[in-house]
């Protein structure tokens, strides 16, 4: 969605296609079926510009489209590998209805290869003699800050096997003004597992160093700080946290190992990334069972149930394991989160959720933040003192001055300080 709204409001025309007819009739209203910063609007303007289209259609899309961005899910399979079938019936469904050259761009995250996969599977389905190229361009947006990410991104990266494919590529980009690094299609598929993972890993080693920090008394804000003024090392990256969450980080790890054991590369470095993410949620709770005693009984006000602020997705978030620990041990919950309520509520439909942060801490024993959401910046934590039963603060975000809230009173535990 956000890459086809984003094509339009460069000016091109853009037709968007999925299986789902509920999400193509609501985006043919211009109303989004995600919630994410700046996109409802550019979806609506470029609606009412006439270059932005819906459908269901493949056959349409196919007959009108020279570029086609394939987008489609990679799912997670139970052994960690990277479900492709999408990819494959959408690369059969496209060959079938080519009838003059097509580019067919890779953006899903796929394993290395899949790229050889898409051209001999639309090889062995097209019409006789029609051309078409296949690319890889790894999309490398955040959510909450995609649509930015989109608009002005650090680097594009583009894996061609033709020079017709290089240059169709490079003139739909250049608007942006952006570094285009152009590769071989598999360096290209690569270049997105190793980024992913990497970020990754620089999140699980901090987590691990805040552990250190904890355990001597040491602060890893002023630690990543230190570490982040090595232009080498960068200061991005390295907030100590409850882990990563969201549909991207955790299903690319495991994806990446998989693709490192099928050749006989053993991953044992993101095998330990992961781990360390998971222990790292457990070591939160251990906190509160540290301040708090007993969890049975207590009542405990969460803020924060997205994987990340600005959205509303909460796919593999963090706050998924931490509320459902919680639960097992009888503690009763208070939830609240500015956008990801609505999908919350059908995950714990018997959980108390509040209207507002202030409705929520009503008479809890302790407050805990698992989102960064930076509404949560803005509270009244006087008032806050005032209507928690104890002024005890769990930050798994480290959002809020330490020395400040301890002067107001509070009993606060960040992460690693
Ligand atoms: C990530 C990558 O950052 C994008 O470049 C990539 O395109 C995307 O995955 C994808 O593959 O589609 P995203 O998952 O949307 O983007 O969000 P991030 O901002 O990377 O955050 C991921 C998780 O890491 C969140 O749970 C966040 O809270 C956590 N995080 C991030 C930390 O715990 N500490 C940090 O310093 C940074």
């Amino acid at each position: 969605m956000v890459t086809g709204a984003c094509f339009a409001n460069l000016g091109n025309e853009v037709i968007c296609v999925d299986n789902d007819l509920r999400k193509v009739e609501l985006l043919k209203k211009g109303k989004s079926p995600i919630y994410e910063p700046g996109l409802t609007e550019m979806v609506q303007a470029n609606i009412r510009e006439k270059r932005l289209f819906f459908s269901d259609s493949i056959a349409l899309m196919v007959r009108r489209a020279e570029v086609i961005f394939v987008c489609v899910g990679t799912p997670p399979k139970d052994n960690g590998e990277a479900d492709l079938t999408a990819v494959e019936s959408v690369s059969r469904e496209i060959a079938r209805h080519m009838t003059t050259y097509r580019l067919v761009v890779d953006k899903s995250t796929v394993p290395v290869q899949t790229g050889e996969w898409v051209h001999r599977t639309i090889a062995a389905n097209r019409r006789k003699n029609v051309s078409f190229d296949v690319a890889s361009n790894p999309e490398f947006l955040r959510e909450g800050s995609a649509v930015q990410d989109f608009l002005s991104p650090d680097r594009l990266v583009i894996g061609v096997e033709s020079k017709r494919a290089e240059k169709i590529l490079k003139e739909l980009y250049r608007p942006l003004k952006a570094p285009i690094l152009v590769t071989d299609i598999k360096s290209a598929e690569l270049i997105k597992h190793a980024s992913n993972s990497f970020l990754a890993a620089k999140i699980s080693f901090i987590n691990l160093v805040s552990r250190v920090c904890e355990a001597v008394g040491a602060d890893v804000q002023k630690v990543a700080e230190g570490m982040g003024l090595d232009r080498r090392i960068d200061p991005k990256f390295l907030n100590a946290g409850i882990g990563f969450g969201g549909f991207c980080f955790p299903k690319d790890l495991s994806a990446f190992i998989r693709i490192g054991e099928k050749l006989g590369i053993e991953f044992g470095l993101l095998r330990k990334v992961l781990e360390i993410n998971e222990t790292q949620k457990a070591a939160f709770i251990e906190k509160i069972r540290k301040h708090l005693w007993n969890l049975k009984g207590k009542h405990i006000v969460i803020l924060g149930l997205s994987f990340k602020p600005d959205t509303d997705d909460m796919r593999f978030a963090p706050s998924i394991d931490i509320i459902n620990s919680l639960l097992k041990e009888g503690v009763h919950l208070r939830l609240y989160d500015p956008q990801a309520m609505p999908i919350a509520k059908k995950m714990f439909p018997k959980t108390t959720f509040a209207r507002n942060p202030y409705e929520a801490a009503k008479g809890a024993d302790a407050l805990a933040i698992l989102t960064e959401w930076p509404e949560f910046l803005e509270i009244d934590l006087a008032r806050i003192k005032k209507i928690l039963r104890h002024p005890i603060i769990f930050d798994g975000r480290n959002l809020y001055d330490r020395d400040k809230m301890k002067k107001m009173g509070f009993q606060y535990y960040g992460v690693g300080r």
